[in-house]
C-alpha cells in the first residue's frame, strides 16, 4: 500500500527524478535509501534508446550496507499516475524507508527496474556501458546527456557516485553527437 496521509506521500529519485521535474511538489529534500546502488543497468526502449536499439539508463541493485543519496520530494498522489506513465519501461513501485540528512525517516515510494523485468540488461565491463550509452538516443534524448546530466545533478547535490562519475570521464574522451 502506498503510505500517504490524506494529501500527500514521499517519493525517492535517484535518476532522471533529480534533475527532470516534470511534476508538481510539495516539498523536495535531499535523502537517502539504505540497501540500494545505482548502477546503468536498465535498459531503455522508450525515453534514451529505441525498442530495437535500447540505451542505458540507471536503476537501483540490492547490496548491503550502501547508501544510495538522491532527492525526495512530497508529493500529491496523482503524481503517481505521471509516474507510472513516464516510466513504464520496467520499474516498478517499492515501498520503502527514506532518510532526510537531520535524521528524520518516513516511508515513500521509490522506482526500481529489478532483473526480473524484461527491458534489464544488467552489469557489464564499465568501458562497455560507457560506449553503449555513447551510442545510443531515443525520443527523450541521448543516452549521453542523460548520463552527464545525472552527474552534474548528483555533483549539485555533493554526492559522490564513483560508477556515474567513472562513466562520465570514460564519455567525456568522446566528442559529442548532438553538441552537448
Ligand atoms: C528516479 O530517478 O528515481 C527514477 C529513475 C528511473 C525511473 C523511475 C525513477
Amino acid at each position: 500500500m502506498v503510505p500517504m496521509n490524506e494529501t500527500s506521500l514521499w517519493i525517492f529519485g535517484y535518476g532522471s527524478l533529480i534533475y527532470k521535474v516534470d511534476f508538481p511538489y510539495l516539498e523536495r529534500r535531499p535523502a537517502s535509501i539504505n540497501g540500494w546502488v545505482r548502477r546503468f543497468w536498465q535498459g531503455s526502449h522508450d525515453h534514451r534508446g529505441l525498442p530495437d536499439a535500447p540505451g542505458r539508463v540507471v536503476t537501483l541493485s540490492p547490496q548491503a550496507n550502501i547508501i544510495c543519496k538522491g532527492m525526495a520530494y512530497r508529493v500529491e498522489p496523482s503524481v503517481l499516475e505521471h509516474l507510472d506513465f513516464r516510466e513504464q519501461n520496467g520499474y516498478a513501485r517499492l515501498i520503502t524507508e527514506i532518510d532526510f540528512a537531520d535524521d528524520c525517516r518516513t516511508d515513500g515510494v521509490v522506482y526500481i527496474a529489478t532483473e526480473k523485468n524484461d527491458a534489464f540488461l544488467g552489469d557489464a565491463p564499465l568501458h562497455e556501458i560507457a560506449a553503449h550509452i555513447q551510442r545510443s538516443a531515443g525520443p527523450s534524448g541521448s543516452n549521453r546527456a542523460y548520463l552527464l546530466q545525472l552527474a552534474d545533478a548528483l555533483r549539485d547535490l555533493s554526492v559522490h557516485d564513483a560508477h556515474v562519475f567513472d562513466l562520465e570521464s570514460l564519455i567525456l574522451k568522446w566528442p559529442s553527437q548532438q553538441g552537448c
